[in-house]
């Protein structure tokens, strides 16, 4: 979702800003915009489309300056146009804003604006929200950043801001609340941005902001305070990823790339955390929290979208291994129901980003009513990571294709280690079984990379069913959630409608649908559905549906009956879902290149949903 980019230093602004928002691009916008201050003036380019639409309209003019900020925008009020577009300026051009968020009570403030004699150009809280700091700026007769704090405490909402004023050029601001910013700090010079990929070139060095912190940046220092005004000494933590990794290494998209690290991006999950000489599993980010899971009464895991389909198959697997009783709930559903929860619950939140508005606020909520709450992250030091009591990173690297892949895979891993550890320790898991699931651990990076050199046939299974208006993907037991994983795989990136349902369910209403235009894909290893998961490619066969199945190595049985068969290898049935899934990954980017589907940066779709 928006995201912000400022530097304030020595060199040029406009191309470090520039590369900053290509760099999130990944995170979904509709339209870009930068302001400089360049010769003392502020300079403002901004329109509706890409940050090449951008660079377009300022081609051939040289642009200097070296303090600045710019934006990638997600439209939440107001469509996206060149004049919703960020940065806003105020009525009297002294306040230029960019901002992540909602500003929730911006029409009670517009309006009292209004009765003050402000008009607006466009819809926005954020427009609201400039010309406020002006007002308060220019009638209280106070400091830049004094404005700042007294409009920020008395607005209601989210926000991460960038904040420039132009009476005072050699300033840059930040502040935020609910919606994440990072410092990264240079020699002389200082980045501003949403997450650390648009800084990670420029130094490792970074202070994240906390909630109803003001940042005041000059190229001679940093100040941090709170809106009581009070300092605040910066905390700063290292990058952990480097520059390359956010390269797309010779791959068409970053969403290819990232399915094919797979194999990778899971021995990094496990890396130290599996000890196969002593068959041990250590968790040392829920180490101390571990009494407190191996006694819980429930677990509660809570997420959206691709990471709640992990917590799904994370009921599996707890419920199987460690026999905790285990629900799994969207975290926007769960925030707003007055769930009972109690002391001796564990919520388990589950992001990628770390920054899910829904997720971190039902994290808060949880926390209130006195549970533990455990995190399953893959970005360090995101808000989730760092609000929760204890947690894992996944450690799968960045990702930046908007469709989630091995953020999921990981996340999963990390999920049946927590289940295996804490079975062991309830003693609910047998010896001989639980060395099984540690074997079958340590060889999925190489079983997934089986797959992946599958990816010529899946390709080819692909061009058939790249016309297709709809699909259902058909799944049981631990293949239940990588169902709907494949479903959501297939909607976000090729805009084909799908549904995943139980295989079981089929009859209870999708049977209607199909007809010798329906693709269903069946999720058919041979696992203890496998006869019953065969019925039901019998059912969607004799109403003349497509029907592709991924199914086990050598199985010839289906492939007589279905219309293309993927094979993939034999593995322990609780650990199916990370195999699973990769040719389901694997056809939605297949089906979505065919169909010139921008993959990595969906329609509509954003990588970090950080409002609500
Ligand atoms: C967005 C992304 C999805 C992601 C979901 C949850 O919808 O496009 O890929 O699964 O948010 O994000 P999180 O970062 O909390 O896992």
């Amino acid at each position: 979702m928006c995201g912000i980019v400022g530097y304030i230093g020595d060199r040029t602004a406009w191309p470090i800003i520039i590369k900053g928002l290509q760099r999130l691009e990944y995170r979904g916008y509709d339209s870009a915009g930068i302001a400089v201050i360049d010769e003392g003036k502020l300079r403002l380019n901004k329109c509706r489309g890409r940050v090449s639409d951008l660079q377009n309209q300022v081609k051939g003019q040289s642009i200097s300056g070296s303090l600045g900020i710019g934006h990638t925008r997600w439209a939440t009020h107001g469509e996206p146009n060149d004049i919703n577009a960020h940065p806003h300026v105020s009525m009297n051009g002294k306040i230029v804003v960019v901002h992540n968020g909602i500003i929730e009570n911006y029409r009670t403030i517009r309006k009292s604006l209004q009765d003050a004699g402000y008009t607006f150009k466009g819809e926005t809280d954020t427009e609201v929200l400039a010309d406020f700091i002006e007002y308060i700026y220019m009638t209280q007769h106070v400091s830049a950043e004094q404005a700042i704090k007294v409009a920020l405490n008395k607005v209601i909402g989210a926000y991460g801001l960038g904040i420039i004023c132009t009476d005072e050029p050699d300033k840059l601001f930040g502040a935020r609340k609910g919606s994440p910013l990072a410092v990264g700090v240079g020699q002389g010079e200082y980045f501003m941005a949403s997450d650390a990929t648009p800084i990670v070139e420029y130094t490792d060095k970074l202070v994240y902001l906390e909630d109803e912190q003001v940042v005041v940046l000059t190229r001679q220092g940093m100040e941090i305070s709170d809106l009581k005004d009070v300092h605040v000494d910066p905390v700063i933590t290292k990058i952990e990823f480097s520059a390359d990794s956010i390269d797309k290494g010779g791959y068409e998209h970053f969403m290819l790339k990232e399915i094919h690290e797979q194999p990778n991006s899971l021995a990094d999950t496990m890396r130290g955390r599996i000890v196969e000489q002593t068959q041990s599993i250590n968790l040392g980010g829920i180490s101390e929290v571990m009494p407190k899971l191996v006694s819980a009464n429930r677990i509660i895991i809570v997420a959206c979208g691709t990471s709640y389909h992990a917590g799904l198959v994370g009921e599996y697997l707890f419920e199987q291994f460690a026999r905790i009783n285990v629900e799994v709930e969207y975290a926007s559903e769960f925030r707003y129901r007055d769930p009972i929860i109690s002391e001796e619950d564990v919520v388990l939140v589950i992001s990628q980003s770390g920054e899910t508005a829904d997720t971190l606020a039902a994290l808060r909520m949880a926390k209130e009513k006195g549970a533990t709450v455990i995190g399953i992250c893959n970005v360090v030091g995101s808000s989730i990571a760092r609000e929760t009591h204890a947690g894992i990173y996944t450690h799968a690297g960045p990702e930046i294709g908007v469709a989630s892949t091995k953020a999921f895979t990981s996340q999963v891993v990390a999920l049946t280690m927590m289940a295996l550890a804490i079975g062991r320790k309830r003693g609910k898991i047998e010896d001989a079984r639980y060395s099984e699931l540690i074997s079958g651990l340590l060889q999925l990076p190489e079983l997934v990379e089986r797959v992946l050199k599958g990816d010529e046939h899946i390709k080819e299974v692909s061009r058939a069913y790249q016309l297709a208006q709809n699909a259902i993907y058909l799944g049981r037991g631990y293949l239940f959630p990588v169902a709907l994983e494949g479903a959501l795989k297939l909607k976000e990136i090729s805009y084909i409608h799908a549904e995943g349902y139980p295989a079981a369910e089929m009859k209870h209403g999708p049977i209607a649908l199909i007809d010798n235009c329906m693709p269903v894909f069946v999720l058919a290893t041979r696992d203890k559905y496998y006869d019953k998961v065969v019925n039901n490619i019998q059912e969607v066969k004799a109403r003349k549906g497509q029907v592709v199945a991924i199914v086990t190595e050598g199985d010839t049985e289906i492939a007589r009956l279905a219309d293309y068969v993927i094979e993939i290898p034999e593995c322990d049935e609780a650990l199916l879902p990370m195999l699973a899934v990769v040719p389901l990954q694997l056809i939605s980017y297949h089906i979505a290149v065919m169909r010139r589907c921008d993959v990595d940066q969906p329609r509509n779709l954003a990588k970090s949903v950080t409002v609500e």
